[in-house]
């Protein structure tokens, strides 16, 4: 039995580069002043249909449960992140800075960089209409990634206007029940060849293409790229109208990030979405809001491509991942002496591990190694002293078993 396609399973190592994507999220998120929250796996298909948009509804996992509902695994955090803004409106001061870190489900084609689950982190500001929270958003995708030690020559977020498209689509006379399709194929042209976009696009094909060539810069894109540009982050973006964003919902500026090698699919994407809250309250509630998801399986992608990146984490990964005594049982007599020792010292808090069963003393050094451990108590001939190795240097020298705590807690602390 193997796991179902587009689904992984997370061995140890895996886990590891895992929760190590999750920390630097989360650090970066709080320096930002986001403050963290979660909805559920599981809403009512309804709440998709609804707002995210036909190709994200084609893709839900979605069943009718044993109380006859129609359910969806979430594709998508936003659709929620609405619906409970929207329902707890007056709790909270405005703007609300809301970071989350979750599972999502789409039935895609399996491909690289799109699996059939993946996590996202959502960083989302509502209430604040100012192109000034569209840059201080934007900084934000851009310092996590170098929170990664991802730096300018390794990726580009291309910024675009939601807004020149729809004013654009309204000047061409297109009835805006059409506009979600054509902006679906502008979305996709750069994947396709230009012939079949043509072709979807029928008699607007040429005015999109003059657009597309003229790069149909506004005053909004200028307002943000120079805010961003004043923050000395000029380097990591570009305005690029082609991107339009595939979700329904989105009203203002967008953006999406890339590797700059361009050869990966999008590590993150967002933008403003001003009339959702208020369309999910159906009026009661009105608030402008913008965020952006930045998914885990690119991001770990251009990470493995990174040298510098992939140094970072490997070396982060194993030092948390060390513990830091190992208990070397010499003598099996001493071995109550020596589980009295393991709880003291955990119950401090250090990282202690120890051979479950008799074992040669060689090869408990050697396990000792493996798990990184910075020192080897020996608890054999000597009692009641120990002999303290430091595995880096290889000195030794006896302790009496009662000053081992304080002995370990001068000597692990001190660097
Ligand atoms: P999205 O562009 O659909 O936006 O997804 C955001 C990111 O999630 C993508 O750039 C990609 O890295 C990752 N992602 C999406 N689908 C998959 C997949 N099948 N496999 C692997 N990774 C994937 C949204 O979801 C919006 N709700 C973002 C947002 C938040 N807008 C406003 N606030």
């Amino acid at each position: 039995m193997q796991a179902l396609p587009g689904f992984r399973d997370f061995l140890p190592s895996e886990c590891s580069e895992r929760n190590y994507v999750f920390a630097n999220w989360r650090n970066v998120a709080r320096r930002y002043g986001f403050v963290e929250w979660d909805g559920p796996v599981l809403e009512s298909t309804e709440l998709y249909r609804k707002k995210s948009g036909a190709e994200i509804v084609d893709q839900l996992f979605h069943f009718v449960d044993k109380g006859e509902r129609e359910v969806a695994m979430r594709p998508e955090l936003t659709p929620t992140l609405a619906r409970v803004v929207a329902a707890h409106e007056r709790e909270f001061k405005k703007p609300l800075k809301w970071f989350s870190i979750g599972q999502f489900f789409r039935y895609e084609k399996q491909q690289r960089g799109r699996l059939r689950e993946h996590y996202q982190l959502n960083c989302d500001i509502i209430g604040e209409a100012s192109l000034a929270a569209d840059i201080e958003l934007i900084a934000l995708a851009i310092d996590l990634l170098r929170g990664f030690g991802l730096r300018e020559s390794d990726f580009v977020v291309r910024i675009s206007d939601r807004q020149f498209w729809t004013e654009f689509l309204r000047d061409q006379g297109v009835a805006e029940d059409k506009w979600q399709e054509i902006l679906g194929i502008i979305d996709k042209s750069e994947r396709e060849l230009a012939d079949h976009t043509a072709q979807k696009l029928g008699p607007l094909a040429g005015s999109v293409t003059e657009v597309l060539a003229k790069g149909g810069e506004n005053d909004r894109l200028r307002e943000v790229m120079d805010g961003l540009r004043a923050r000395g982050l000029g380097g990591f973006v570009n305005t690029d109208v082609r991107i339009v964003r595939g979700l329904a919902y989105y009203t203002g500026i967008v953006f999406e990030v890339f590797d700059r090698a361009g050869k990966l699919r999008a590590i993150a994407g967002g933008g403003r979405y001003d009339n959702l809250v208020s369309q999910l309250s159906d009026g009661a509630a009105s608030l402008p809001a913008l965020g952006f998801a930045m998914g885990d399986v690119v991001l770990a992608e251009l990470i493995g491509e990174t040298a510098s990146a992939r140094e970072q984490m490997e070396s982060t990964i194993t030092a948390e991942r060390a513990i830091q005594v190992y208990i070397v049982i010499a003598k099996e007599e001493r071995r109550g002496d020596a589980l009295q020792q393991v709880q003291t010292l955990r119950d401090h808090g250090f990282g202690v591990d120890y051979p479950l069963v008799p074992m040669k003393v060689g090869k408990q050094f050697q396990t000792a190694e493996q798990l990184g451990a910075r020192s080897a108590l020996v608890f054999g001939d000597e009692w009641p002293n120990v002999a303290v190795k430091d595995l880096r240097s290889g000195e030794q020298k006896l302790v009496g078993h009662e000053d081992l705590l304080s002995d370990l807690q001068e000597s692990l602390t001190k660097e």
